[in-house]
């Protein structure tokens, strides 16, 4: 395993080999510059950045920041208008959901099934496409730890700013096997072998011929995308590729229940749609994927389909 070297002068012992050091996580009593959530009786979270001597104003009167800091999290805190707050650290799927915005986020249930479905594993050597706000950013390298390398590729400065900072609030120092390279991912990627690529764009099907030059034999690929067009496009393009497994294209429907006494029931509100996972395995070289016993269905490559075809 690489040696790792502490990139920020935190002074505080830092072991830069111990993968909760770039988790995003902390633990302990809280700490100055430390972001805690609280939330009140009605459920209204509130984000506050604890600093000693200071006060967060709600409407209920204020709460001192020094009756949270250099205890635990899950205390409650009265305001001085006698009002209830829970303070606790935030999640990670606290933080994507909350962090400040450039393109549109990967929701935690998405991440959570990247994370699984392109198994991504601690010392991966991973590449991400587009990087976005950074929010899956976060995931992959908490799966990676401190020994794995991701390189993340955003076409968009300002986005990629987004991110860097994004991700740095997260992980709370900068993660040593990251790297953020603005540009197209096919006109700038380099020939680095990866073990797993995880796409999230407009047109992953562009990208395919690129990314399968440095995916190692038998490494993941995992496009995410919006629009059953682009999961067609997407999958096409893999099968006439020929280079990859069959691809695997599902979706994920979290539904939250509400559970109190005999009245047990699904929520009303869910969120109906985000993406498809598209999931795929590269095949070693010069190896073709073997073609498929079963018939397409009838009609499904019709004079009216025109993408792509093996
Ligand atoms: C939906 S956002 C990604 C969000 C990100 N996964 C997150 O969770 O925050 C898609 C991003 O891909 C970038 N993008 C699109 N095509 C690209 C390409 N070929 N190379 C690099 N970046 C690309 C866009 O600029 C955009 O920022």
């Amino acid at each position: 395993m690489n040696r790792v070297v502490d990139q920020v002068d935190d002074g505080a012992g830092v072991d830069d080999t111990d993968p909760q050091t770039y988790s995003g996580v902390r633990l302990g009593p809280l700490q100055p510059g430390e972001r805690v959530t609280l939330t009140d009786p009605k459920g209204r979270r509130h984000s506050i950045l604890l600093a000693p001597g200071t006060q967060f104003h709600t409407a209920k009167g204020a709460i001192q920041h020094d009756d949270l800091l250099g205890g635990p999290e899950g205390v409650v805190v009265t305001s001085t208008g006698g009002v209830q707050y829970l303070a606790l650290r935030p999640l990670m799927s606290d933080f994507a959901v909350a962090m400040p915005r450039g393109a549109a986020v990967i929701y935690p249930k998405d991440a959570a099934q990247i994370v699984m479905g392109a198994d991504i594993f601690p010392g991966a050597r991973v590449i991400e496409a587009g990087v976005g706000s950074g929010a899956l950013t976060c995931a992959l390298l908490r799966a990676i730890g401190p020994s794995g390398r991701l390189v993340s590729y955003e076409r968009r400065e300002d986005f990629a700013e987004i991110a860097k900072r994004n991700v740095e609030n997260f992980l709370g120092r900068p993660h040593p096997g990251w790297e953020v390279r603005v540009g197209d991912l096919v006109q700038t990627l380099d020939s680095e072998p990866v073990d797993r690529v995880v796409l999230d764009m407009l047109a992953p099907w562009e990208c395919v011929d690129a990314v399968a030059e440095v995916l190692q034999p038998g490494g993941v690929l995992c496009c995410y995308v919006a629009t059953t067009t682009q999961l067609s496009r997407t999958v096409e393009t893999l099968r006439a590729h020929e280079g990859f497994t069959e691809p695997e294209a599902t979706e994920s429907m979290v539904r939250s229940w509400h559970a109190e006494g005999l009245a047990v029931r699904p929520r009303h509100a869910m969120v109906g749609h985000t993406g498809f996972l598209i999931t795929t395995r590269r095949l070693a070289p010069g190896v073709s994927a073997p073609h498929r016993k079963r018939r397409p269905a009838p009609g499904a490559y019709g004079e009216d389909y025109t993408g792509p075809r093996r």
